[in-house]
């Protein structure tokens, strides 16, 4: 049986990891450092006493992989300095780079083939860098126990699924993920249930697009779960355990999922519904198989059954051929919606995808960083505008631990994910709190203790 956090023994060879790109890459080096403790390592945040030094990493934007090669450059002078290093390039950039990574580094592995790293390990000379970047129709992973490495033993990620079928004509992760595959929701609900029983008060089930969870039970047809029905199965481990997921897709989140969260008071109502542009022209040619008038109804189906579910998403800027009137129709639906946060990127082309094959990256630098900077401005009054309505609101809050401006407050999100900072009783990090809205910014809930 794994441990779930970390084990120390000075003995073992030590691996260093370094996560980049999204929650469910954090998952993964979870689910790597499982693996790896398996077959004799043990976990160590200090580089320079690593044997082994791995990067999970990111491709979704360019600017994502340079980070990384900025990375492999660092790692390099620790090969210089000790010898017996091995740096290993694991996850998407991995995927798709393949073998043009093996000049630099010493292994490359891709998202599905983690199980092979102790071999790979063995394996490697100096002369023979060892790869694996075959994808797969069924690995999810299932029945490794990840080894949880976030900080306050809390929150927990559980992924639900990988891969994605969808095919948005931007995005690489169909290429770095391969096929979407849904996990067994019973190694789901015990994942949860070892999380809950160490000490965790919250979990958040991951996957590209939750919505389209489907488990076929291989035995009985009438045992098939979805995504609603997997969400009641956590939310009933027990009322203390919060649950959360991410992310929803505008084209396949169902009412049944609204209702049911609308049923559980710990599942948390927050809803990440990246809308990507307000522009139905623009959402047609990104292949995202919904338009504005779908999107909005959505979120007015949200509003009319959970009134104070929390709403964020994700907007590109600068897709091929957006024209002044599509920036326009992203930046009304955003007024309209007004989200309670957003993830603003500008578009950037990424070699393999439909758009790189069909569509022209034609939107110049300037221009698409002005309607960036547009984006990311108007997102700041509508965050002002959305915790304005919070005030006076009473919220329960899961703690996080102090504040890290004052040691005296502590901070904490409430259910629909907005950041609360409050004046401490000497809670600690996973206690339930109860606080009233006083006043806010544009990040952040100030909030009192109610009696
Ligand atoms: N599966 C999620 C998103 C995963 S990627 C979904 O469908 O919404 C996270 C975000 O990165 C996307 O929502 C999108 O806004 C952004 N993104 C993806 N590809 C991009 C690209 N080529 N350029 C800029 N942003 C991109
Ligand atoms: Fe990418 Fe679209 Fe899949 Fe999200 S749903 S991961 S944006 S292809
Ligand atoms: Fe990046 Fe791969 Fe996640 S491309 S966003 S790490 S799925």
């Amino acid at each position: 049986m794994n441990s779930i956090r970390p084990i120390t023994d000075p003995s073992r060879p030590k691996v260093y990891i370094e996560t980049y790109g999204c929650q469910m890459n954090v998952n993964d080096s979870e689910v790597i450092l499982s693996i790896l403790q398996d077959a004799g390592y043990a976990l160590t945040d200090d580089i320079e006493e690593a044997s082994v030094i791995l990067a999970n990493t990111c491709s979704i934007r360019d600017n994502a992989e340079q980070r990384i090669w900025g990375r492999i450059d660092q790692f390099k002078l620790q090969k210089r300095k000790r010898s017996g290093v091995v740096i290993g390039i694991v996850g998407c950039m991995a995927e798709r780079l393949k073998d043009k990574l093996l000049e630099n580094v010493d292994l490359v592995a891709g998202p599905d083939a983690y199980r092979s790293l102790p071999d790979l390990l063995k394996a490697i000379t100096p002369e023979r860098p060892q790869i694996n970047v075959l994808l797969s129709h069924e690995e999810t992973y299932a029945d490794i126990s990840p080894v949880r490495m976030d900080r306050n033993g809390i929150s927990g990620f559980i992924s639900i699924m990988r891969g994605c079928n969808n095919v948005c004509s931007y995005c690489i992760v169909p290429y770095t993920r391969g096929a979407e595959r849904s996990r067994d929701p019973y190694t789901i609900v015990k994942e949860a249930q070892t999380l809950f029983d160490n000490g965790y008060k919250e979990v958040t089930l991951l996957g590209q697009n939750v919505d389209s969870y489907y488990w076929k039970d291989p035995q009985k047809a009438d045992r098939n779960v979805n995504f609603a029905q997997l969400l009641e199965m956590v939310a009933k481990i027990s009322p203390e355990l919060r649950v959360r997921f991410s992310t929803s897709h505008p084209k396949d989140i169902s009412d049944e999922v609204i209702y049911t969260m609308a049923m559980y008071e710990n599942i948390c109502k927050h809803i990440h519904l990246p809308v990507q542009s307000g522009s139905s022209i623009m959402l047609e040619k990104m292949r995202r198989k919904y338009n504005r008038e779908w999107y909005l109804e959505r979120v007015d189906k949200i509003r009319s059954v959970i009134p104070d579910c929390g709403i964020t998403t994700d907007v590109i800027a600068g897709f091929s051929g957006e024209t002044d009137q599509d920036h326009e129709d992203t930046m009304t639906l955003m007024e309209k919606v007004v989200f309670d946060s957003a993830f603003m990127f500008a578009y950037s082309e990424r070699p393999g995808t439909l758009a790189s094959r069909k569509y022209p990256d034609d939107i110049p630098y300037e221009l698409k960083t002005q309607r960036l900077n547009e984006i990311i401005a108007l997102q700041g009054r509508m965050s002002l505008k959305s915790n304005e309505k919070e005030i006076g609101k009473t919220l329960k809050v899961l703690v996080e631990g102090p504040s890290k401006k004052n040691p005296d407050e502590l901070c904490g999100r409430a259910s629909n994910n907005k950041m609360c900072v409050f004046p401490s009783r000497g809670e600690k990090a996973g206690d339930y709190c109860t606080v009233e809205v006083v006043s806010v910014t544009s990040a952040t809930l100030i909030c009192k203790r109610t009696e």
